[in-house]
């Protein structure tokens, strides 16, 4: 099988980025997604703010940054998707990686599909009938059954439409159409937010500092499963977007950018969402459901709002979607590339069979939350550090073309030192964590 994932692409020619900006605006489309908004604000909340905050920042930056490196390094070199990156770099002792790579990247899409057609639901109902009603009781709904599966599949067809007008016309188009609209709403809501009564007290439960917690295992371990699923890292979905990156295309200050702008987007979607809740003093609700939180509290506070409640609302949701969908495509490109790649399919039937996959296999997801939360932290935590893991350990100690790509200076050799001697024992630890965590879940399912 090496040999199709190294031979040429089937429709000739690989397609490359329009411009240096399509680039960058797809890859902050891809970091910035349903992770920075629900994830970030259940997990902040779960794990007592503050101190999960700046744990957060710290793994961003001194475990993400390198490994986000690491994968835009490879993806540009090899000119391939995961499976053939990791085997012109790493050779074919690593092509297991490249595996689970894609893998992870098709069980996160098919509860990614789900939780972004709850938020295609929500938007479109916050046009037509607003966001009345018990929001505990409609989410329920919303959540789990029939609808769920058909808004899951409404999501999926959406984001198949982006990724069949491929790279330039599909995927930058899109990203560069959307994301300036995301960050005007996330922004304008944040400013909106503070203007209400009682919004102190959302800043002070996000932002102060309960010191003890940062020795935490568990809010270690939610920060660096964080890092990764925000960063879009440990499945190859940057190293796939950096295949379509001209071989002497800049990568370094692009993934500084890429980093900055996910964090930043997480952070002040935090200063939209604690002031909002407990403006309208709904913050016990926050601590009843983990994957509902978003889902239930906002539309609540949306409705107690009234007129103004319902424009936020859909504003706030058509954010979320936007940030989803941009997101959601950089993993179909995964799956579509190493379905293309290795069996030497064109880019259309590469689509649809991968569409299929994911629309199949979402469907558990859409008809169970407990299985949908199981999966998160089986492949959106535990995988993608194992992902995060493999990499910086090949990268930093096997593939010397790999390093030599970024050139001598003084940033390359503390990214080589971070990826061999801080970034594996941090994420063995957090790997250890986030087993633990899942085997708890795990148990726990199988005996509800
Ligand atoms: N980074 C995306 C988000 O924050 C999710 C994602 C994970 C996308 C892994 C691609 C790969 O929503």
């Amino acid at each position: 099988m090496s040999g199709s994932f190294q031979g040429p692409p089937p429709e000739g020619e690989r397609e490359h980025w329009g411009g240096s900006a399509g680039f960058v605006l797809a890859a902050v489309g891809s970091a910035v997604g349903l992770g920075n908004m629900w994830r970030f604000s259940y997990v902040a909340a779960e794990n007592g703010g503050a101190a999960f905050v700046v744990l957060y920042l710290v793994m961003t930056f001194g475990v993400g940054l390198p490994v986000l490196l690491a994968e835009l390094v490879l993806g540009r070199g090899a000119q391939r998707g995961p499976i053939g990156a990791v085997l012109h770099y790493l050779g074919p002792a690593w092509r297991g990686l490249g595996v689970l790579f894609v893998v992870t990247g098709l069980l996160i899409f098919s509860y990614y599909s789900v939780i972004a057609g709850w938020t295609l639901r929500y938007a479109a109902t916050g046009v037509v009938s607003g966001f009345g009603g018990d929001a505990g009781a409609r989410f329920a709904t919303v959540a789990e059954g029939a609808g769920a599966v058909a808004w899951h599949l409404a999501f999926l067809g959406l984001s198949l439409v982006v990724v069949l007008g491929g790279i330039r016309r599909g995927i930058e188009r899109c990203a560069v159409a959307v994301m300036p609209l995301l960050f005007l709403i996330v922004a304008g809501l944040a400013i909106y937010a503070a203007t209400l009564d009682g919004a102190a007290a959302g800043y002070r439960y996000y932002l102060a500092m309960d010191i003890g917690k940062i020795w935490s295992a568990e809010v270690f371990r939610a920060a660096a499963g964080q890092a990764f699923f925000s960063l879009s890292l440990g499945m190859g979905a940057m190293m796939t977007y950096a295949s379509y990156l001209e071989r002497t295309h800049p990568v370094s200050r692009e993934s500084l950018t890429i980093a900055v702008s996910d964090f930043g987007v997480a952070f002040v979607a935090g200063l939209l969402v604690f002031p909002l809740i407990f403006a309208l003093g709904l913050q016990s609700e926050v601590g009843e459901s983990t994957v509902g939180a978003l889902f239930i509290t906002l539309p609540h506070a949306f409705h107690e709002m009234g007129g103004t409640g319902r424009a936020v609302g859909v504003l706030f949701f058509v954010a979320l979607l936007v940030g989803a969908l941009t997101s959601a495509i950089s993993i179909f490109e995964v799956l579509i590339v190493s379905v293309s790649e290795g069996l030497r399919w064109s880019r259309r039937k590469s689509c649809w069979m991968a569409g299929a996959l994911v629309g199949a296999l979402g469907v558990l997801s859409a008809l169970d939350t407990d299985w949908l939360g199981l999966l998160d932290l089986l492949a959106g935590n535990v995988l993608l550090i194992a992902g995060g893991l493999g990499l910086s350990i090949a990268v930093g100690f096997s593939s010397r073309p790999a390093r030599e790509a970024l050139g001598n200076s003084v940033w390359t050799s503390l990214w080589v030192t971070t990826l061999r001697w801080v970034a594996p024992p941090v994420l063995l630890l957090a790997l250890m964590h986030a087993l633990a965590g899942f085997w708890e879940a795990l148990r726990s399912y199988m005996g509800a």
